[in-house]
């Protein structure tokens, strides 16, 4: 979407009461989105109301209920779109994870992005709009200390390459864009990650030692940008030096490499 035309547009953000979250919502707001906000505790969301002022509306909800999806899609029919919500999974080696716990990101991110996914593809959202999911530098490097959580990320990136060649088949003109973080203690499922990683490796083995730690303020910039021309790949890596595009994505293959 031209820059000038996010000014005014409807923009819905899943868990935006902290975190990344938070930052995109008052990013987008800034820019001059009228943004709906979810996320299941309702206090957060009314404080950032309370500091957004009207450009904002805080819905409280549980993000990964398919009937939300469904019901949020057909109200605001927002021409962004951010799936970001996602759980903290325990910070524990694999033996020590059960099923349940190894599949927390499984039954909240995946199936978050699952649900609004099908259901923008399915309104279908306007041409012009985009869909951007939060996936993590963990899909690629691994993420040895939470269960299924790389794996998790992993498929949503995949579930984001393969909506958009659904899109580009339908000539819906609905962008979708995942976006790859590295770890960062600025907020509180980073802060559990980068404290289980220097327990175990050293403060200065951590992952998120590398380079300027990422905050919501440049994550937020950085899907403000990526809503503007100039950015047209289907996943991106996201640190504090800003947004590198991954190449040889799977979405610009004629047919899958197995079929070849
Ligand atoms: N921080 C990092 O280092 C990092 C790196 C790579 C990727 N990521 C990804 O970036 C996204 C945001 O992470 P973050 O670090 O900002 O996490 P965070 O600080 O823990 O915030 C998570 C947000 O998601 C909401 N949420 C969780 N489950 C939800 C549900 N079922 N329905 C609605 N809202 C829900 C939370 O609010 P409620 O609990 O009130 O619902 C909160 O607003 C996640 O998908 C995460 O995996 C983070």
């Amino acid at each position: 979407m031209p820059d000038n035309e996010i000014s005014g547009a409807a923009a819905l953000v899943t868990g935006a009461s902290r975190g990344f979250g938070r930052g995109i919502a008052a990013a987008l707001a800034k820019a001059g989105a009228r943004v709906v906000g979810v996320a299941r505790d309702r206090g957060p969301l009314e404080e950032l109301r309370a500091g957004l002022g009207g450009s904002f509306t805080a819905v409280p909800a549980d993000a990964a209920d398919p009937v939300v999806a469904g019901q949020l899609i057909d109200a605001y029919r927002p021409a962004i779109v951010v799936l970001n919500a996602g759980a903290t999974p325990l910070p524990r080696p694999i033996q020590h994870h059960t099923w349940q716990t190894f599949s927390r990101n499984w039954d909240t991110d995946v199936a978050h992005v699952f649900h609004w996914t099908r259901e923008a593809l399915l309104a279908p959202l306007d041409p012009g709009s985009t869909v951007v999911t939060l996936s993590s530098g963990a899909a690629l490097a691994g993420s040895p200390l939470s269960g299924g959580y790389a794996g998790a990320k992993a498929a949503i990136r995949w579930l984001t390459a393969y909506a958009a060649e659904e899109s580009q088949r339908a000539a819906l003109g609905i962008r979708f864009v995942a976006v790859l973080p590295q770890l960062t203690p600025a907020t509180a499922l980073g802060a559990v990650f980068a404290a289980a990683y220097a327990a175990r490796h050293g403060a200065g083995a951590a992952p998120a030692a590398a380079g300027p730690a990422l905050t919501p303020e440049q994550v937020g910039q950085a899907i403000v940008d990526l809503t503007g021309p100039g950015y047209d790949q289907a996943a991106y890596l996201l640190t504090g030096a800003g947004l590198r595009p991954l190449p040889g994505h799977p979405v610009d293959t004629a047919e899958p490499e197995e079929h070849r």
